[in-house]
């Protein structure tokens, strides 16, 4: 453990075997492109260029669900805060902690006291975020754990402060197909005791009030940053892998799948191709027309996700959604497990 002040502490933390972030990414690439339909795991859209059009994307005007989810926190976070009162703050994939500086405002208003757990991949961000936090938040103590959210919530030790808060916003929870969903909520609940608390930032399904033409520009937006995005991780594998992904020979593909409730993503081969990937001795044949699917962002309904929950002993306290319904912030309580 590397310290950095008596208020802030990085701790690194050790890859425990079968989880899948631990699967031989070599692996995964060989399974998912031999099989039909091709797949390739959402995880290789990060890479250093890949999060910074992520960023991009999170400003776009298309793209609604940042924001929302800002504005839904800055009016509640005040209410989650009383309700809660002082607590643990862990947050799963924190990344520049944009949003979570509302409720820090909140707690640090109401003089209550927070020490902030952030959980991210990137050793650099979490670092960089943290020292910044210290310096606007003067009591805050920060325990910055450097690993995927499966290794940190094994490895979370029992809270110091009277009760634990795990934050799981920005609708992240969408990229899980439902059977992930349902094991990962499990290890969430089982990171908690009694009275603890879950936050959790939800896109919501198309209704009324959200046309599913307002959720696919989300997705394939007018600037090409989405499509960038998504056509970035060819260039990752590329790169990774020694490969000959021609990018000009894909395009962007994403649409609602109403059964699933889902936006997907997909890469589409302009033309029959033959790629390879050298490192790993692969050799793929895609005919013309035919998809790599990349992701799934599922679309939440709001008694389907509470019941989801309630599966978990996890039973909501407080909930909110924006005046157009697009997004949801739900605050759930841990009951005996
Ligand atoms: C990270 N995740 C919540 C984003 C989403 O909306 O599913 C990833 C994304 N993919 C395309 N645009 C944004």
């Amino acid at each position: 453990m590397a310290e950095l002040g008596d208020r802030l502490h990085i701790q690194t933390l050790l890859a425990r075997a079968n989880t899948p972030q631990n699967s031989d990414d070599a692996d995964v690439v060989i399974q998912g492109l031999t099989q039909i339909p091709k797949t390739l795991p959402a995880r290789f859209f990060y890479d250093d260029a890949g999060s910074q059009l992520f960023e991009q994307i999170c400003d776009l005007p298309e793209y609604y669900l940042t924001r929302t989810e800002t504005a839904i926190l800055k009016d509640c976070a005040e209410a989650i805060a009383k309700l809660t009162g002082s607590l643990e703050l862990v947050e799963l994939g924190s990344g520049s902690s944009t949003k979570t500086r509302i409720l820090l405002d909140a707690y640090a208003h109401q003089n209550l006291t927070l020490r902030y757990i952030p959980i991210d991949v990137s050793a650099g961000i979490l670092k960089e975020t943290a020292q910044s936090l210290l310096q606007d938040y003067a009591t805050l103590k920060i325990l910055g754990l450097v690993g995927t959210y499966q290794q940190a919530l094994q490895q979370l030790g029992p809270s110091t402060l009277p009760s634990r808060m795990i934050a799981f916003i920005g609708s992240s929870l969408g990229n899980l197909p439902p059977a992930e969903c349902h094991e990962f909520l499990g290890q969430i609940a089982a990171a908690l005791q009694p009275g603890d608390y879950f936050l959790l930032g939800i896109d919501l399904q198309p209704s009324v009030y959200k046309s599913k033409a307002v959720l696919e520009a989300a997705y394939d937006d007018a600037q090409g940053i989405t499509a960038a995005f998504n056509l970035n991780m060819l260039r990752h594998l590329n790169r990774k892998f020694d490969g000959d992904f021609d990018l000009n020979q894909f395009e962007h593909v994403a649409f609602y799948n109403q059964e699933r409730h889902q936006i997907e993503m997909h890469l589409r081969s302009c033309r029959a191709q033959t790629v390879h990937l050298k490192s790993i001795g692969l050799t793929v044949d895609l005919a013309e027309d035919e998809t790599i699917h990349t992701e799934i962002s599922r679309k939440f309904d709001l008694d389907a996700i509470q019941a989801e929950l309630r599966s978990h002993q996890l039973e909501t306290v407080h909930i909110q959604t924006d005046p157009e319904h697009r997004f949801a912030v739900v605050l759930s309580q841990i009951q005996e497990h």
